[in-house]
């Protein structure tokens, strides 16, 4: 949208707002928090309701949250998948639901530590669209460490205000150092650095060309305040870092059709290359295959290197499009001399303030079925 687009929307918006709807409409200046809290569920006793909460903090592609969770008894669960929160178009395989069910997994881990659990769990599915999909038993040992449960609750996906300074090879080594498996990172300056930046804006734009994509991403976006606390899932203006009078603005005038207009296309490749020009480098995750028990760990690396960033005042931002793609993926590997799989692509790289986290989470009666 050009200024003077801008300028009579605004205007016009403005001058319908009278009254009551101009109070409706300046509460959306207003930023909406995330319900930080466990809700109470039927049949859970509260300790294990409030571990699958801190477990639902886990990231998600466009915030689907695909999770399910059947109670077999109290400590014995089946962690599932519900087909309306898949991503058929960016995600036809539930590769990155499976990724973000291991994140899920490892919350629940170090969650379950923190109040002296642990878990173990078995693969179940034999395909990534099967409903169940792991099977998690908790068993009590004692020992506690109730620090890890506010870097579960402090964790979030940045996009902006990336700084342009390299990491240090200690701090990439403290993210990465847990994972047994490997990892690739390379400087944003370097050859593969440039490379990797010029593919996402690629891939990007190959995405937002294609209208089967925009009207997937449009169907999680959740513009006004009413719409995100009636789904308590997918994208919002806060989580995609829109602030100010331009937050005010989408607010009040888009809806589902405005991610299908030109200028929302057009604006989303720019934000895109200013994000890529910024930062340290890249992180790539890998597995050997793509069987659910590797994705499951993709997931379960992802979320530990995540949790351990905030206290390095790293933000983490996953750039999936890329991988998405097919034939860019394929080119990816040969062209990065990597003989494994690549499972993730993590734009990383230091900023002066960690905002505090704003995606919100659905209740647990929405997910524990
Ligand atoms: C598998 C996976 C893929 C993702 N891909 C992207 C992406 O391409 N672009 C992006 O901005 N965020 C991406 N994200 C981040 C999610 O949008 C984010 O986790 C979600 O909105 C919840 O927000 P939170 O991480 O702040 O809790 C991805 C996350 C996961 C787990």
């Amino acid at each position: 949208m050009n200024r003077r687009q801008f300028i009579k929307w605004s205007g016009a918006g403005l001058a319908a707002a009278g009254g009551v709807a101009l109070f409706h409409s300046l509460a959306q200046l207003k930023e909406v928090a995330r319900d930080n809290f466990y809700n109470h569920v039927q049949g859970l006793e509260q300790e294990y309701g409030e571990l699958l909460y801190l477990a639902s903090l886990a990231p998600s592609g466009h915030n689907t949250q695909p999770w399910t969770v059947k109670c077999i008894t109290c400590h014995h669960w089946i962690i599932g998948t519900d087909a309306a929160r898949w991503l058929p178009v960016v995600d036809p395989e539930n590769r990155e639901a499976m990724i973000s069910i291991g994140a899920f997994l490892e919350n629940l881990a170090v969650a379950a530590r923190a109040k002296g659990y642990e878990i173990e769990f078995q693969v179940k599915a034999q395909s990534s669209k099967d409903k169940e999909i792991v099977d998690v038993q908790l068993y009590r040992v004692g020992q506690t460490n109730p620090f890890d449960i506010e870097k579960i609750q402090l964790r979030r996906t940045v996009r902006n205000n990336f700084l342009t300074n390299e990491l240090s090879s200690e701090d990439i080594r403290l993210l990465t150092e847990e994972s047994k498996e490997p990892f690739f990172y390379f400087s944003r300056r370097g050859k593969e650095g440039k490379y990797l930046a010029q593919g996402t804006v690629l891939a990007n734009k190959i995405q937002t060309d294609r209208d089967s994509t925009q009207e997937e991403l449009a169907k999680w976006i959740r513009w006004s305040n009413e719409e995100s606390k009636k789904y308590q899932n997918g994208l919002t203006a806060e989580t995609m870092e829109i602030e100010g009078i331009p937050r005010w603005f989408v607010k009040n005038f888009y809806s589902r059709q405005s991610a299908l207009a030109k200028h929302f296309r057009e604006a989303t490749i720019q934000k895109i290359q200013e994000q890529v020009a910024t930062g340290s480098g890249w992180l790539l995750l890998t597995s050997k295959d793509s069987s659910i028990s590797e994705l499951i760990n993709v997931g379960r690396k992802l979320q530990r290197i995540w949790l351990a960033a905030r206290d390095k005042k790293i933000a983490i931002h996953p750039m999936t499009q890329m991988i998405e793609e097919v034939a860019m993926r394929d080119e990816l590997s040969s062209a990065l001399g990597i003989a494994e799989e690549i499972q993730l692509l993590l734009r990383v790289g230091y900023i002066h303030d960690y905002p505090s986290p704003v995606s919100m989470r659905m209740p647990l009666q929405s997910f524990v079925i």
